[in-house]
């Protein structure tokens, strides 16, 4: 039977980790992590390739219910999840309460300093801004920085930092020990990150922009005449999309995209078509701290994008994946679905 990817139906993920929490690292322990931080992963398990072929659909389904390696090195899809929301998926939502980015003083909770803040690279309390200390937010949806989907150009986050993750060329070594160390305006990670967690986030930072892994601009293209900026690529088989949505989808968010509600309102064909440069993360990463987990496992990073333009390609039809009820959708025309808007 196919199955998509999760340890049990839609119950909350486990979070047994190994290694420390919250460690506080210095920069002793960070140079000796950044040592223990290898580039090599653990190969890939052994699949068959997913040519695009009728005659291939099978091998092309082993492809989805292979399961994850075990942990034999960093866990790139964690990694993600970490860059997405490191308090849900490290269960630390209710341990560290950010700074409230309305409010003059630092009034969180936890964290190094007690009050919901991390430090920056030279130890000043970052007040929270907006970014809820999340990568992100710092980073963009497309790691891209200010050069992305959140700088300037396009959505203009105030928060936004100036690197360019994907055209980064640090060694991971150096990643690691940045994001631990912090820098002017970003957070010293390591204050809240472990060693895992680092390795994790960094293996998935480098084999996206080496391209094992999925990048966003074979995704969508960013636009400023779009509303949010971004028009899906082209490319996708909204066909095969919907196959693969029916596979590694449909189980927990229903046929028609609509079992759980998502932001209060939405469902997840209007979220597609409203902020597939998110969508596509979530799909390739899983949520932080719930059961989906990975649900995009081709091998390589090009068959990725294809599977995930595919089923955003799908979930651009209104009447297959529609809105919940009494919310409102895109409109005709509406240029972030391109042709595939139905
Ligand atoms: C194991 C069950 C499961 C599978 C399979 C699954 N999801 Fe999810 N998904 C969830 C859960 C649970 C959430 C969290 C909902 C919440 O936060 O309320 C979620 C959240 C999401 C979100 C994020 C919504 C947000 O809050 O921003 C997106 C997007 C999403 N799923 C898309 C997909 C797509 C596309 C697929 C198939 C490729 C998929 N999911 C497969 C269970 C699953």
């Amino acid at each position: 039977m196919l199955r998509p990817v999760f340890s049990s139906p839609c119950q909350p993920a486990s979070r047994k980790r190994r290694g420390t929490r919250c460690a506080l690292i210095g920069p002793a322990v960070l140079f000796a992590l950044s040592a223990a931080c290898s580039p090599t992963e653990t190969s890939p398990p052994p699949v068959a390739p997913s040519p695009p072929s009728p005659a291939a659909e099978a091998a092309h389904r082993a492809v989805l219910v292979t399961p994850p390696a075990p942990r034999g090195g960093p866990d790139d899809a964690r990694g993600g999840r970490l860059y997405d929301d490191w308090r849900a998926e490290k269960g630390l939502k209710e341990s560290f309460l950010p700074d409230p980015s309305g409010t003059r003083g630092l009034d969180g909770k936890g964290g190094p300093n007690g009050n919901g803040t991390l430090d920056d690279g030279s130890g000043r309390p970052i007040p929270n801004s907006g970014h809820d200390y999340r990568l992100k937010n710092l980073f963009g949806w497309d790691l891209r920085g200010a050069e992305g989907i959140y700088g300037a150009t396009f959505q203009r986050k105030s928060y936004v930092l100036k690197h360019n993750l994907l055209t980064d060329t640090r060694s991971p070594e150096e990643l690691t020990a940045w994001l631990a160390r912090g820098d002017e305006g970003l957070p010293a990670f390591g204050e809240v990150l472990d060693e895992t967690d680092l390795d994790d986030l960094v293996a998935y930072l480098m084999k996206t922009r080496e391209g094992e892994l999925a990048r966003p601009a074979n995704i969508f293209n960013l636009d400023r005449r779009a509303p949010k900026h971004y028009v899906l690529a082209a490319g996708g088989d909204p066909e095969r999309g919907r196959e693969r949505y029916a596979i590694s989808c449909a189980d927990c968010h229903g046929d028609d995209g609509r079992n759980m509600t998502i932001d209060d309102t939405q469902s997840l064909g209007t979220l597609s078509r409203s902020s597939a440069y998110e969508v596509w993360f979530k799909m390739l990463n899983g949520q932080p701290g719930t059961d989906m987990r990975r649900q995009i496992l081709d091998r390589s990073g090009t068959a990725q994008e294809q599977a995930i333009l595919d089923v955003l390609a799908a979930l651009c039809d209104r009447s297959q994946f529609p809105a919940m009820n009494g919310s409102s959708d895109v409109r005709d025309g509406d240029p972030r679905c391109a042709s595939y808007l139905k």
